[in-house]
């Protein structure tokens, strides 16, 4: 279907609003692409963003991470949390401040979206360190980021609501598709045009935009099908789920894609849903 064109320029207004990406977090984000950078230089970085800094240290030092001795230095912090685990801080800490506003029309509050949001990211990661370990430095990533274009459509969405409830409830489609039908494109491809203007990689657009488009051509079909699985889990638990996650089922194709049929699925479920309640509660923020 065509984009209706006064839809279309609210987006692209609405995305010309979005905060750009800040210079701390692309820089961290630059570093983890490439090998050669030294813990030293990721703890200047950090030392550059106060809020940051505070934030390093407060999670080095929350016991979430089970370090349990008191840490100072922004240094001795992003070493023990690892480049890693202070990358995925950093980008957390921006999209967190992102996620603002009211998500109704999705059946979320920012809080929820949030949740859910985190919860995305914690179970991506931990189904790429039992499934595919080349996908863990991006897979907490894009488990992030799947949902970011709710952040742009929430209140466009809003004013077209009973439009799109009204076909979701009459034809029983799944609610991206009326969102779909309605807007003339939905929160998956407008993702994909935030990562976009964020300059991520393009294996994240992709990925953003395949979570409720399986036909969409991506470069890494192992890390859409664990977007789509973490989503899925976190709709099963019903963490921050919106009306997207009606639907949530942990789809067949998408367990075979990343090896997890017969009897390794149980274990590894169990694994994940164990980590993704332990973070449920965790203020981050
Ligand atoms: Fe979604
Ligand atoms: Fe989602």
């Amino acid at each position: 279907m065509d984009r209706p064109a006064p839809v279309l320029v609210e987006i692209t207004e609405r995305l010309e609003r979005l905060p750009p990406m800040p210079q701390t977090v692309s820089e961290v984000m630059q570093m983890s692409r490439s090998e050669d950078f030294a813990v030293g230089d990721l703890a200047q970085v950090v030392c550059k963003d106060p809020t940051l800094a505070a934030r390093v240290l407060k999670l080095c030092n929350s016991g979430f991470y089970g370090l349990g001795k008191e840490v100072t230095s922004i240094q001795r912090a992003v070493v023990l949390l690892g480049f890693e685990m202070t990358k995925n801080l950093v980008l957390s800490s921006f999209v967190h401040s992102v996620i603002q506003g009211d998500f109704e029309a999705y059946a979320q509050t920012s809080d929820g979206l949030w949740e859910h949001s985190f919860g995305s990211a914690t179970a991506c990661l931990a189904l790429a360190e039992n499934t595919a370990p080349d996908l863990v430095e991006v897979a907490y990533t894009a488990g992030l980021l799947h949902d970011i274009g709710k952040v742009v459509l929430a209140s466009l969405l809003a004013e077209r609501f009973q439009e799109v409830i009204e076909r979701v409830k009459t034809r029983r489609i799944p609610f991206p598709q009326a969102e779909h039908e309605v807007l003339g494109t939905d929160h998956a491809e407008v993702g994909a045009l935030v990562a976009e203007r964020w300059n991520l990689a393009p294996v994240l657009r992709e990925v953003i935009r395949s979570h409720h488009h399986r036909d969409v051509e991506v470069s890494e079909p192992r890390l859409a099908a664990l977007v789509r699985l973490a989503d899925g889990v976190c709709g099963i638990l019903g963490v921050g789920a919106g009306f997207d996650a009606t639907d949530a089922d942990l789809d067949d194709r998408d367990l075979a894609l990343v090896g997890l049929d017969g009897d390794k699925l149980q274990p590894v479920l169990d694994q994940v849903m164990a980590r993704v309640m332990d973070v449920r509660g965790f203020r981050l923020f």
